[in-house]
């Protein structure tokens, strides 16, 4: 027996020796000392054995197995090692390589241009109001002293829903859902933004959806000076405080009188160029006196209380502002374009 001890430690010393692998080495525990393995094995024949030589070969088995444990958990803590240092050498980070910048979201230089005009107005105490895409006929034009079959309809080519509605064509029809809310009190003094719908083929100046953003100022004695100042400061505000207005004569049927507003060129500072075609001056908006019989059916009494209404296109300020060449650029969703904006 104790030569069949002898002769399994040589031979489990020996095989030792040329493990490989982890799990090569935990096939062989289980074969040498393993419940059903040749150590256990020979031990079964220990009941066969006499008072005196069982201590005896108990003791040589206990030396058996304890060296061929020591290698083993020699081998196993090697092998441990020895997986720990390929892990660190492939998870090696090289700190001084520069990070992978995060690409950031920007505001859209359209609300950007429209979240700006909005702070110039809200700053000069005006509210923001809102009214519907899909407008009556009433609110769009009847309202605003346009009545069916006015020639003045055709200006704005017009997506129709049924005879009575419509996508509106400006937000002009704000200023009137506005008034009527009021009931008659004053002052008045909103801004109302929001898209607008005309049949228009899209090219670089025109589209048949866009921004405006209406203004509109009601109370006892308001002039045309008031209107003049307001819009100075706003330019102002949006293009520098060298940018002055003009006022030229126009038309539109919600104001009398009207005007069409011009800036200073943001090109050439007014001296001439390609851009203002040698005038030095840019349109902007329209603008005007609340027509009467408008403030009449929007409840005020014309007698009692005057206004002051505007119009503008919030891609037509954006392109100056920006110098962009056509205003498609707004809607193509080209991230060479948009990105531009994120650290304006
Ligand atoms: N609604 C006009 C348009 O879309 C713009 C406009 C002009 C609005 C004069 C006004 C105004 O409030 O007074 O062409």
């Amino acid at each position: 027996m104790k030569e069949r001890l002898e002769e399994l430690r040589v031979s489990a010393l020996q095989e030792l020796q040329t493990v490989e692998s982890a799990a090569a080495l935990g096939e062989l525990r289980v074969k040498y000392l393993g419940k059903k393995g040749a150590l256990t094995e020979i031990l079964r024949g220990m009941g066969g054995l006499s008072a005196e030589e069982r201590p005896v070969i108990g003791e040589v088995a206990n030396a058996v197995r304890s060296a061929i444990e020591g290698v083993i958990n020699e081998k196993q803590e090697a092998f441990q090692q020895e997986e720990t240092n390929n892990r660190l050498r492939k998870e090696t980070i090289d700190v001084t390589l520069p990070g992978r910048a995060l690409p950031r979201a920007a505001v859209h230089p359209l609300n950007k241009t429209a979240q700006e005009i909005e702070d110039v107005f809200l700053g000069l105490g005006f509210s923001i109001a809102e009214g519907p895409e899909v407008e009556t006929d009433y609110f769009n034009f009847e309202a605003l002293n346009l009545p069916k079959n006015h020639p003045a309809r055709d200006m704005q080519d017009s997506f129709y829903i049924t005879d009575e509605i419509l996508m509106r064509t400006h937000t002009s029809p704000v200023q009137v859902r506005t008034m009527q809310a009021k009931g008659g009190a004053t002052p008045v003094k909103v801004i109302c933004p929001g898209k607008v719908y005309r049949r228009d083929d899209d090219d670089a100046t025109h589209s048949f959806q866009f921004n405006q953003i209406e203004g509109l100022v009601i109370g006892k004695g308001i002039r045309m000076s008031d209107l003049k100042g307001t819009l100075l400061h706003f330019v102002q505000q949006m293009f520098g405080a060298q940018a002055q207005i003009r006022l030229r004569p126009s038309f539109f049927p919600f104001t009398e009188p009207s005007a069409e507003v011009d800036v200073t060129c943001v090109q050439c500072g007014g001296h001439g160029c390609r851009m203002c075609k040698g005038t030095g001056w840019l349109e902007i908006l329209g603008c005007g006196m609340v027509h009467p019989s408008v403030l009449e059916m929007g409840g005020y009494d014309p007698e009692e209380v005057s206004g002051f209404a505007f119009g503008m296109g919030v891609e037509r300020i954006a392109l100056l502002k920006y110098g962009i060449d056509d205003i498609r650029h707004f809607y193509t969703n080209d991230l060479r374009f948009l990105g531009q904006f994120a650290r304006m």
